[in-house]
């Protein structure tokens, strides 16, 4: 009788846990102030990876090494501009496959929380909105304007989708959705484009999942970032006063857990200010603080990776963000385990068991050496080889997307109208020069305009010369109401007082040229012209090397460094690695991710050199490193930084 009894209540309690276990549920629970996963009482301690940061083989072991640090999830956005290059053209393949990335997080035990946008900011070009959009020029980015909420609804209609089956309720890892980021810092403050994501999100992913929305931790931003239906968190970066920063959230959202979306561990670089470093022991004590009240944390990056490309973001008044973006995480740009890495394990095994077991070792680096760069062609000279689709003729100067361009470089090309025989200011006096532009005149270099720097340089030569400007886009802002950041030259230059016409324009497709091998190894030839003491045109140098023989375990990662060098763009066997500026500084090193690297054959190491190689004297050489200097010296008038940061910095 009492076993049967016994019995009975062991089968009861088996239907009623399988009734409550299945389906997977994940949900907030406003009455005790925490997330519910599956019934059970839920918290978690995150870490934001990129994937669009790091290459698609080391998405792996960067995700273990989070795993071993305690974390129970981790981040990530999707940039729209990164899977939409082009309308309607998309790429969910190799290093951009978010598919694959998800899985792999499942795998390896990971809850998932997604920031989908369709604005990132991230300080990735355009916060990842694509260029594109700027073709209408009247268009009111992240707001209920017909024609952004169009690109909008197509987007999300593919993505969407997509992600669903990765639902926690259908399996899958993903616990919450972020709907938009930081809305509230934005100068739009429109309700009903919030309204209108957070109905396009319920009906691709349901009435079930967790939407939520992300800002800076005061009334202030909360006012136009929160809307009925989005639970609201808040982020805020260590070293403050953490209960404060939760009473914000609280002005949102008076019950629920507590959920810091971004806890700054680092913070974000500009070319030419200092390395942002954030003390371990500062972030270790405010992520205490917070474990301890028992909120949820997303540290703000875990791992930052680098912005390959052309894919960094800048901010305003324009300051573009350099290659690398370490972001002085936990894990370093190359994924090597820090102090701060270890400090911050420390802190979360007194909340919850971690993994047993070794943790992966940073990866091995190595030196390759110097290698010997000869000089190819100018970007003059290689015109026919760079421009795919032809000169363009205009009587004022085109914008990049004009042009149906979105990153890189374009000549624009015109001749002086009159005699120059005293220095005449070439100028841009409405400052839209975007980004930088370099100026020769029959093919001698005459200087460089810089956005919100050099708004006027002088120039010499007689009434027909040829005037090249080769501008650069050097990243869209990412951050604030200057986020439709048209590229080129937005109006024309002036000659003293005379407005220049009659534009050719060629749109360049340099990646390209360069991995379909176009520019060729041909050595230019020496000219017995005197060497230029200032600048030299926009020039390509190539050089080779050999991964040795005989050593096991190559080829490795490494670091490219370019002593001497000044400023410009580096491929290697056609992938491009990004810009460097040590000139400007600080980041004087570029992460080399081994798997770009051959044993097969040489190899090639490509430099476009916008200002001077250091070549004059001698043969130039870069330089394989296996250790990275990020923070170089910087040469710049930007005012000192604080060791602590927050929203306010980026105004
Ligand atoms: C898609 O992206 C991957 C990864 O960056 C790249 O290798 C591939 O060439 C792209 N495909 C197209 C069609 O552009
Ligand atoms: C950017 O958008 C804002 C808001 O619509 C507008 O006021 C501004 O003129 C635009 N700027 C440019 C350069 O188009
Ligand atoms: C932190 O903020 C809380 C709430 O505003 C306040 O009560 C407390 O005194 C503050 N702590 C410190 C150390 O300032
Ligand atoms: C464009 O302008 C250049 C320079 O003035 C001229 O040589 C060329 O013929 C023009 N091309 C077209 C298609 O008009
Ligand atoms: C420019 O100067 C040259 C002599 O150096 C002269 O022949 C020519 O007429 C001048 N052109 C203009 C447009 O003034
Ligand atoms: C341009 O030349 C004029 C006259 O020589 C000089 O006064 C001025 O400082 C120069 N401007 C620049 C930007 O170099
Ligand atoms: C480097 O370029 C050479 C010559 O074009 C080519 O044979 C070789 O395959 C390239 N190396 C790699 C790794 O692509």
């Amino acid at each position: 009788m009492f076993l049967l009894r016994a019995g009975t209540t062991l089968l009861l309690l088996l239907v009623f846990a399988q009734s409550l276990g299945s389906p997977r549920s994940f949900s907030v629970d406003y009455q005790h102030d925490c997330f519910r996963k599956d019934g059970e009482r839920f918290r978690y301690i995150s870490g934001s990876i990129h994937y669009n940061r790091i290459p698609r083989v080391y998405w792996k072991d960067r995700l273990l090494k989070m795993y071993m640090a305690g974390l129970n999830a981790i981040q990530t956005y999707i940039p729209w501009n990164y899977h939409e290059m082009y309308p309607g053209q998309y790429n969910f393949s190799g290093d951009r496959d978010v598919e694959y990335f998800l899985k792999l997080a499942q795998d390896i035990g990971f809850l998932v929380i997604l920031r989908p946008g369709p604005y990132i900011c991230a300080e990735w070009d355009m916060g990842g909105l694509p260029a594109w959009l700027l073709k209408n020029k009247n268009i009111v980015l992240r707001s209920s304007d017909p024609d952004y909420i169009t690109a909008v609804d197509k987007w999300m209609g593919k993505l969407l989708p997509m992600i669903k089956p990765y639902l926690y309720q259908n399996c899958g890892p993903i616990i919450t959705v972020q709907v938009e980021n930081e809305y509230g810092s934005y100068f739009a403050c429109d309700y009903n484009y919030l309204r209108h994501l957070t109905k396009l999100f319920r009906s691709h992913l349901g009435e079930e999942v967790v939407l939520f929305t992300t800002d800076g931790a005061s009334p202030g931003y909360l006012k136009c970032g929160a809307l009925q239906d989005l639970y609201a968190t808040v982020d805020f970066g260590p070293g403050g006063n953490v209960t404060a920063a939760f009473e914000a959230q609280r002005y949102a959202e008076p019950r629920g857990p507590l959920v810091n979306s971004e806890f700054y561990t680092g913070w974000l670089d500009n070319w030419g200010s200092p390395h942002a470093e954030v003390p371990t022991a500062v972030v270790a004590k405010s992520l205490n603080e917070i474990l301890a009240m028992g909120a949820n944390v997303n540290m703000y990056m875990f791992i930052g990776g680098t912005n390959f490309g052309y894919w960094n973001g800048a901010n305003a008044p324009y300051k573009p963000q350099p290659t690398s973006y370490d972001y002085d995480a936990p894990l370093t740009e190359a994924g090597d385990l820090t102090k701060k890495y270890f400090a911050i394990q420390e802190v979360i095994k007194e909340y919850r068991k971690i993994p047993e077991g070794p943790i992966l070792p940073s990866t091995p680096k190595y030196a390759y050496g110097a290698v010997v760069m000869k000089k190819l062609l100018t970007i003059s000279d290689a015109l026919d080889k760079l421009s795919f689709s032809g000169p363009v003729n205009s009587t004022n100067p085109l914008t990049f997307i004009e042009l149906n361009q979105a990153f890189g470089y374009v000549l624009y090309r015109t001749t002086l109208p009159v005699n120059c025989t005293k220095p005449t200011p070439l100028s841009s006096p409405l400052n839209e020069v975007h980004d930088r532009a370099y100026v020769s005149v029959d093919g001698v270099s005459a200087g460089i305009l810089e956005r919100s720097k050099v708004i006027a340089i002088n120039v010499t030569g007689n009434a027909g010369s040829q005037l090249d400007v080769l501008v650069e886009n050097m990243g869209r802002i990412n951050y604030g109401k200057d986020i439709n950041d048209s590229k080129g030259l937005l109006s024309t230059l002036y000659l003293g007082t005379l407005p220049l016409t009659g534009w050719t324009m060629y749109s360049l497709s340099i990646d390209e040229a360069v991995s379909q091998g176009l520019l060729g190894d041909k050595e230019a030839t020496p000219t017995d012209a005197p060497q230029p003491v200032a600048l030299s045109p926009p020039t390509f140098y190539s050089g080779s090397f050999i991964i040795p023989d005989g050593i096991p375990d190559l080829p490795q990662d490494t670091y490219i460094k370019l002593p001497k060098w000044r400023k410009g763009q580096v491929w290697i066997n056609g992938f491009n690695l990004g810009r460097y500026w040590p000139s400007r500084g600080p980041q004087v090193t570029l992460f080399v991710p081994a798997n770009i690297l051959s044993t097969a054959a040489p190899n090639n190491v490509t430099v476009l050199e916008l200002e001077k190689a250091p070549c004059s004297a001698g043969p130039c050489t870069v330089e394989f490193t296996a250790d990275p200097i990020l923070n170089g010296p910087v040469y710049s008038d930007h005012k000192q930084r604080r060791r602590l940061f927050s929203k306010e910095d980026l105004l």
